[in-house]
């Protein structure tokens, strides 16, 4: 951790790439955060090996039981170790559990999601995929904060891009990945400027 930088916190299930899109960020000089640790709820998450490789913590948390949500105890020893850090923004990433309501009123800052659609449009799961079937013509991802429902906060940044005659999931989710790894770290730029700006205005931080 570098002084003076906000410490972030990411939460993962699988490839990472938006993790690395947040490491790569964080290692220029100028972001005002720097990635404290990565949690994943699987042990073989690459996105955990891309936070070793960068020297940042990354641990596993048995989720303790299947389906969508964590178990109590999985949610408090992820609240613990982003505390012990002092996590101010948890970024999600790929990360396929729904946080509870009391995990989300537990955490102290702002908790943030990437989504592969132009939401309101296509929230859940294969969205890229629901989004051809549609016959959309413009495609994209969004960041967006995370509220009790599933893809549903307030939008925070989006991007666009074309669907192209020929496309299939794939080649779509390549196009769209790219601009996620584009607008994430801008929008977490965003998101802390504004909260340091505001907690300079409440007088709590000497210039
Ligand atoms: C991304 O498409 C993200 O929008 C969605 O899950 C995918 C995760 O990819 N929520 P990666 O693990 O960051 O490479």
């Amino acid at each position: 951790m570098r002084q003076g930088r906000v410490p972030i916190g990411m939460l993962a299930s699988g490839r990472g790439s938006n993790v690395q899109a947040i490491l790569d960020a964080a290692a220029e000089n100028g972001f005002p955060g720097d990635v404290a640790v990565v949690l994943s709820d699987r042990e073989d998450a690459p996105a955990l090996d891309r936070a070793r490789r960068a020297g940042v913590d990354a641990i596993h948390v048995d989720p303790l039981r299947k389906g969508a949500r964590l178990a109590p105890t999985a949610e408090e020893r992820i609240l613990a170790e982003l505390e012990r850090r002092r996590v101010h923004l948890l970024a999600l990433a790929g990360f396929m559990r729904i946080l509870s309501p009391r995990f989300l009123d537990a955490f102290p800052g702002p908790v943030l999601n990437i989504h592969p659609s132009l939401l309101p449009a296509f929230p859940g799961l294969h969205a890229q995929r629901r989004a051809l079937d549609h016959g959309v013509k413009i495609a994209g991802c969004t960041v967006h904060h995370v509220d009790r429902g599933i893809d549903t906060g307030p939008i925070i940044a989006q991007a666009a891009v074309p669907v192209i005659e020929g496309d299939d999931e794939a080649t779509l989710a390549k196009r769209i990945l790219a601009k996620e790894h584009a607008i994430y770290p801008e929008a977490i730029r965003a998101v802390l400027s504004a909260s340091v700006a505001d907690t300079r205005r409440e007088g709590s931080i000497d210039e």
